[in-house]
């Protein structure tokens, strides 16, 4: 927790759930980024948390962003990013939605078959085109393969189409998964790109961009490497394959760039147990998987906890949300330990809850209302 968070929930005492987000870590954690993979333009993931003071902070440190729908188009264009600085990086997209970006001036766009690819010549004329390719997700918490991206040979013969069909033939994207814990991910990813890339110059296709997409873990409960070892291993496998002649690099981090940035101050609404003897304690928050954590889903993404009895005696518990919905349950398998002392009304914090959790709030489940936010 940064000391500005740390500062604000002693003095405000925030209404609980909330995240309280350090728009400073935030750029901090761009400069990271930026100094791990010099060579690399950032395009933020919008979708990890698309709130104003994020974007407009990332907007003037230069940053580029990768938007998954016009709504999120639009949110950038309304925090001053210019349209030549956004990607529509979704590989699936509404006719109503390309023509709106187009009209805009978005002019980069991600696709993964023929039919996309059809729809970017019909109402994207001229733009630049980038095909996502299957990659492993292996290593991944918040895997995402499947979903998105063709095989190497399929994506050889779009970028021809692309070309023949009045598109500039970009480059090749792929994403490793999210809460990706192994370089070798993108080192093996980066391998099947350049496939690509020396298929299409010898069919007279000069590609001259590769997306290397997200991933870059966040320390939650274990350890993750640095992100200067994934810039390592990124730029030794660039060289490996493309040696002298490096295509543009671009990559697209949304978890790493607000994750450890934000904390949700949460409360217990009840402790308890199933039987007298039971050793395990349920703790119930009045946050849970609908009101944004849905990365706890099969128990993925372990969130660290923090409570006002920490260093004191603790036990088993099972940590649910407040819905009276039974896979509202966030974590029953992964050994969460929490204090015997933490008792009804005790204020919590999941730490590094910055990503993917705001956006993800159902508006009135069960009538709780949206996860409140606040930008400091
Ligand atoms: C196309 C694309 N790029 C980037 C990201 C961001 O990934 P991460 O948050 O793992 O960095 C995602 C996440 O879903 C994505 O779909």
């Amino acid at each position: 927790m940064t000391p500005k968070i740390a500062a604000f929930l002693c003095d405000s005492a925030p209404a609980t759930p909330c995240l309280v987000l350090d728009v400073d870590r935030v750029e901090t954690n761009y400069r990271r980024l930026k100094a791990a993979l010099p060579l690399a333009r950032v395009y933020y993931a919008v979708k990890a948390n698309p709130a104003a003071p994020i974007l407009e902070r990332l907007t003037g440190l230069g940053s580029s962003f990768d938007a998954a729908s016009w709504e999120e188009v639009q949110s950038c264009l309304e925090a001053g990013a210019r349209p030549d600085a956004i990607s529509f990086g979704n590989t699936v997209k509404k006719v109503s939605a390309i023509q709106a970006a187009y009209a805009a001036g978005v002019r980069m766009f991600a696709f993964d078959s023929e039919p996309e690819l059809k729809k970017l010549a019909q109402h994207a004329p001229g733009a630049k085109v980038y095909c996502r390719i299957l990659v492993e997700n292996k290593g991944a918490e918040w895997p995402l393969s499947r979903k998105f991206g063709c095989e190497v040979e399929m994506a050889r013969d779009l970028m021809i189409l692309a070309r023949d069909w009045g598109l500039d033939p970009y480059g090749i994207s792929f994403h490793v998964g999210s809460q990706q814990t192994t370089t070798g991910a993108y080192q093996a990813a980066i391998a099947r790109v350049a496939m690509v890339f020396s298929d299409l110059r010898e069919a007279g296709v000069k590609l001259r961009m590769v997306n290397l997409g997200g991933g870059y873990p966040v320390r939650y409960r274990a350890e993750v490497p640095e992100i200067g070892e994934f810039g390592d291993a990124i730029m030794g496998a660039m060289v490996q394959h493309f040696g002298n002649d490096l295509p543009e690099m671009l990559i697209e981090p949304g978890r790493f760039m607000v994750g450890d940035a934000g904390v949700v101050s949460a409360e217990v609404v009840l402790v308890s147990r199933k039987g007298a003897d039971d050793p395990v304690r349920w703790v119930y928050l009045d946050i849970g998987r609908f009101g944004g954590l849905a990365e706890t889903e099969g128990e993925a993404i372990k969130y660290a906890f923090r409570t006002p009895h920490d260093g004191t005696r603790e036990g088993p518990v099972t940590i649910a949300g407040p819905t009276c919905d039974s896979t509202d349950t966030l974590y029953e398998k992964s050994n969460y330990r929490l204090p015997l002392a933490l008792e009804c009304g005790d204020r919590v914090e999941l730490m590094a809850t910055g990503a993917y959790v705001t956006s993800y709030a159902a508006q009135s489940f069960n009538g709780f209302k949206p996860l409140a936010e606040h930008y400091i």
